[in-house]
């Protein structure tokens, strides 16, 4: 499973990077927003530093200025995913923008036929989002396994990229399913090296270890 880093911190980028667990990062206006930082110079930055695919938003509604402000992120960098929204505009900005070589994120899916349509128009990355479908009491992880399904009974390349990935259960269980692909928060990618028998047995450990008194360096 690859592990996309879903932020626009740079130094929370670099340090799972030098982990070797970042495979691509996902950005949104809101992450953007959060970052506090030009558009055009953070995600510069971060495709500097990263070598996967770093997706970056258009806000445009309708077809022909998403197109526009797809191919003047893509200059931004080689690297660069543009993330259109699922919308029939952000369909038909998808093909455009696919047909022209650029790398395609479709964004905000909420149903395994949006998902479908998507795959259609030719989409790299479908991002549908786990935890806000569970928000409103809706299983976002069926949605997963259904898309994984349909995906899989047609040979469609469009990877799976599981967003609004909140709690280390949601990485477990994408991953479980078979989803390509996770994008998530640092926290919660720091999360999953958790555990509290870890921590208990560890302790154990060292108070033995204290009792040898013996030094390994
Ligand atoms: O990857 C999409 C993500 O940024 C949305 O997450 O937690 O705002 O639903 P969230």
């Amino acid at each position: 499973m690859k592990f996309f880093v879903d932020t626009a911190d740079v130094a929370a980028i670099a340090e799972l990077n030098d982990l070797g667990m970042v495979d691509g990062v996902t950005t949104n206006p809101s992450l953007i927003m959060k970052s506090g930082r030009d558009i055009t110079e953070v995600t510069k930055e971060i495709a500097e530093m990263i070598e996967g695919p770093v997706s970056a938003e258009v806000v445009a509604l309708e077809a022909d200025a998403m197109v526009a402000e797809g191919r003047k992120l893509a200059q931004i960098a080689p690297n660069i995913a543009v993330k259109v929204p699922l919308t029939w505009d952000g369909l038909k900005a998808c093909r455009q923008l696919s047909s022209e070589g650029h790398t395609v994120n479709v964004t905000l899916c909420f149903s395994a036929n949006q998902a479908l349509l998507a795959a259609k128009a030719g989409a790299s990355f479908i991002s549908p989002f786990i935890g806000r479908l569970d928000d409103i009491n809706l299983d976002g992880m069926q949605l997963i396994a259904d898309i994984r399904q349909i995906y899989d009974n047609y040979d469609f390349e469009t990877e799976i990229l599981a967003a609004s990935i909140r709690t280390v259960n949601h990485a477990f269980e994408a991953a479980r399913i078979g989803s390509d692909i996770m994008t998530a928060p640092p926290e919660v990618i720091r999360k999953m090296a958790q555990h509290p028998l870890t921590d208990k047995g560890l302790e154990a450990f060292l108070k033995d270890w204290e009792k040898t008194g013996q030094k390994i360096l």
